[in-house]
């Protein structure tokens, strides 16, 4: 079959690759009809993930019709239509009994390695580095589902591919950010970060009851895409961030604030962003967390500080001061899809929201590699890849 393959930084090639069989009683393999490319693919296309193979298939944002199933597995059938989350589950396990299923503490075969760094190990993830199971991905013709009696979402003819595939991850993700913020109905939520998943933290926030959004980004389209959702904006290109929030909340701060940018923030926006940038390049830091520290500025007394941009290492000068002084809560995870696939996709299902509106790109397996780069530098207005095999 054809897959996008990783071999380093800035390099991802679209190789003839074996074919997935299954593995597992509990198995099923999917014929992927679409896929999608998430800011998490942008960090290894990056390289700024540890413990990639050359020839890792990449990609997690997949959804297919089910080829073949394994004999312990009751639930799918053969040409059953569904969405794959990204985190892989077991179903059975102390988190995923209690909705943790990115803490599935079954799913990563490499888990020692993930709790050297971490302390414990999270979930595998599909196409995500071998320090979290090297599960290949699904930016490609076919792919290995494993426990697939426990993650997979069927999901109902009437919609369509575009409609559903973001349940794998962005929607969840976005909508998480915004359930994380407790939404009273007075509050002011505002989102670093106006990608993919800071568009669905903010039309999340809205459904949730959010009286105001303010989008926090640079890139015109993506502010205006902010715009349309009913956000206020800022540029933080061109306006002080900080300033402004003080303007539009009287002085007090923004009552939740979440992080939908993570640890690859634009360079040149402050002077701690450059510093960062340069500890990282010289190996002296892992991370450059200058959304995170100013999130917390900007956020009001006792408010909710709302983590889903990606952070994977030990992250320098974060104001704790501030936090402790001011009492503010944090919250942040790789996405339990699992929990909130039922209820996101009756949201689609009733109309509430399309998921799709946020797809520019639409390509082929071929034009994955050049459409990373695409995405990356954010040009010719793209904001969503969607590749379908
Ligand atoms: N927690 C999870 O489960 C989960 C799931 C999916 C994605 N993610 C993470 O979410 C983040 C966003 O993903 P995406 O697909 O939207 O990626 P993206 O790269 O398309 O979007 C990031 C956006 O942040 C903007 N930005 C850069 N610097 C900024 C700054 N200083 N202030 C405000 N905005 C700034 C960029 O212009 C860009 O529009 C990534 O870190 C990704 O890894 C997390
Ligand atoms: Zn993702
Ligand atoms: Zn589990």
């Amino acid at each position: 079959m054809k897959a996008l393959t990783w071999h380093g930084k800035g390099d991802v090639r679209c190789e003839s690759v074996p074919d997935p069989r299954v593995e597992h009683p509990r198995d099923a393999i999917i014929k992927v009809t679409a896929c999608a490319i998430c800011g998490s693919d942008l960090h290894i296309f990056d390289g700024v993930i540890p413990d990639m193979k050359h020839g890792d298939i990449i990609g997690h944002e997949t959804m297919g019709e089910v080829v073949e199933v394994g004999p312990e597995n009751k639930k799918l059938k053969v040409g059953d239509r569904v969405v794959v989350p990204f985190t892989i589950a077991c179903g059975e396990c102390f988190f995923c009994k209690k909705g943790f299923f990115s803490g599935c503490e079954r799913t990563n075969p490499d888990h020692a390695k993930a709790a050297t760094l971490w302390g414990h190990s999270p979930a595998g993830l599909f196409g995500y580095s071998h320090l979290l199971g090297g599960y290949p991905g699904g930016q490609a013709e076919y792919m290995r589902v494993p426990y697939a009696d426990v993650g997979p979402l069927k999901v109902p003819q009437a919609l369509s591919d575009e409609q559903v595939l973001f349940l794998s991850d962005i929607f969840p993700t976005g909508y998480m950010a915004a359930d994380f913020c407790n939404i009273q109905p007075d509050d002011t939520i505002a989102v670093w970060g106006c990608g993919p998943v800071g568009q669905f933290a903010i039309r999340s926030a809205f459904l949730l009851g959010a009286a105001r959004v303010i989008a926090v980004d640079t890139v015109p389209e993506r502010l205006q895409l902010a715009r349309d959702a009913g956000a206020v904006t800022i540029d933080f290109m061109k306006e002080d961030v900080y300033d402004r929030i003080q303007d539009l909340t009287h002085g007090r701060g923004a009552d939740a604030c979440i992080d939908a940018v993570g640890t690859e923030p634009k360079t040149t926006a402050s002077a701690d962003s450059v510093l960062d940038r340069i500890k990282v390049a010289t190996f002296m830091g892992t991370d450059r967390p200058h959304v995170l520290r100013q999130a917390i500025h900007c956020c009001r007394n006792f408010g909710t500080v709302s983590i889903v941009g990606v952070y994977g290492g030990f992250l320098d000068n974060i104001p704790m001061g501030s936090a402790i002084n001011r009492g503010l809560t944090f919250r942040m995870a790789q996405t339990p899809v699992q929990h909130y696939l039922p209820k996101l996709l009756e949201r689609i299902e009733k109309g509430e929201i399309d998921p799709s509106f946020v797809i520019t790109h639409r390509a082929t397996l071929e034009q994955g590699p050049e459409l990373y780069k695409t995405f990356r530098d954010k040009k010719d207005n793209c904001i969503k890849v969607v590749m379908k095999p």
